[in-house]
């Protein structure tokens, strides 16, 4: 039987190199993670095995001088992170590059004078981190109405910039609506392809194959769409959580099978299914 494992499934490199940050920690001082670094129960709970905690404010009593505190990939304000300095804490800063990118901008072109508008979710971590790095309050528009009604007076100057996880198409969309307001605008997609990829590799190998493996958690909405997307070309398409979920035996009755996983999905419940495939 030949299996194929999509080279994008699971974390994204801003994620796995945030986890594997923590797990670099282990060992020394009081390890803690600035919120749960990934929405994955499974990783959370092993680092709390192994002694890493979750703090959710800078008041945490817990935070001592010396501790290390991992920032995850979403980054955190300027505000907390300063706040953090003063602490004491040893900061191990996880903020996937691509976000540290926006800060950078955001910060620059505000400084500059640009009113910042945030094309994004406003009680997104990544959303609420980006809006404290701007010298001047921002703007966050998700919908097509708040892009409606956006005024500022007509000698302001726009920055655009957009959360790395929305959507290209509303993205365009949105922008359309601002530019017919006849603003300056310095418009910077900042949108990460990492999903897009993981799906576009996803399309192609469930329409090559007999049956198409779809791991990640019941509730995380991008191995839903990975789903829809490997079953419109494969009819035998299977959703799971872990191996457990698995009908190996008619999995093996095929001669062709393609494997995926959703952003969250562990490297080792990926192995563990790989590995049973090929077995
Ligand atoms: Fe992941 Fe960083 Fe992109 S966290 S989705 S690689 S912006």
């Amino acid at each position: 039987m030949k299996v194929t494992l999509a080279k994008t499934a699971g974390f994204c490199f801003g994620v796995k190199r945030a986890v594997h940050m923590v797990y670099d920690e282990i060992g020394g001082l009081p390890v803690f993670t600035y919120g749960p670094i990934i929405h994955n129960e499974a990783v959370v709970e092993d680092l709390k095995e192994r002694g890493v905690q979750v703090v959710e404010s800078i008041d945490d009593e817990r935070l001592v001088p010396g501790a290390a505190v991992v920032i995850r990939s979403h980054g955190i304000s300027r505000n907390v992170y300063e706040a953090l300095e003063k602490k004491g804490v040893r900061i191990v800063d996880a903020t996937c590059p691509f976000v540290k990118k926006i800060h950078r901008i955001v910060e620059a072109q505000s400084e500059e004078g640009r009113h910042i508008i945030i094309i994004g979710n406003n009680r997104h971590p990544e959303v609420e981190a980006i809006k404290g790095w701007c010298k001047t309050p921002a703007t966050v528009i998700e919908t097509i109405d708040e892009a409606d009604s956006f005024h500022a007076p007509a000698s302001e100057k726009l920055c655009i910039v957009s959360q790395t996880t929305f959507n290209y198409n509303k993205f365009q969309e949105l922008v359309e609506i601002i530019s017919k307001k006849g603003y300056d605008i310095r418009c910077l997609n900042t949108i990460c392809n990492a999903t897009e990829e993981r799906q576009s590799e996803a399309r192609q190998i469930a329409a090559n194959v007999d049956a198409m493996i779809v791991i990640g958690g019941r509730h995380s909405s991008n191995t839903q769409k990975l789903f829809e997307i490997c079953k419109n070309e494969c009819e035998n398409t299977y959703y799971i959580q872990t191996l457990n979920d698995l009908d190996l035996a008619q999995v093996k009755s095929m001669s062709n099978v393609g494997i995926t996983a959703g952003a969250s999905t562990p490297n080792n419940i990926i192995e563990e299914v790989h590995k049973a495939c090929l077995k």
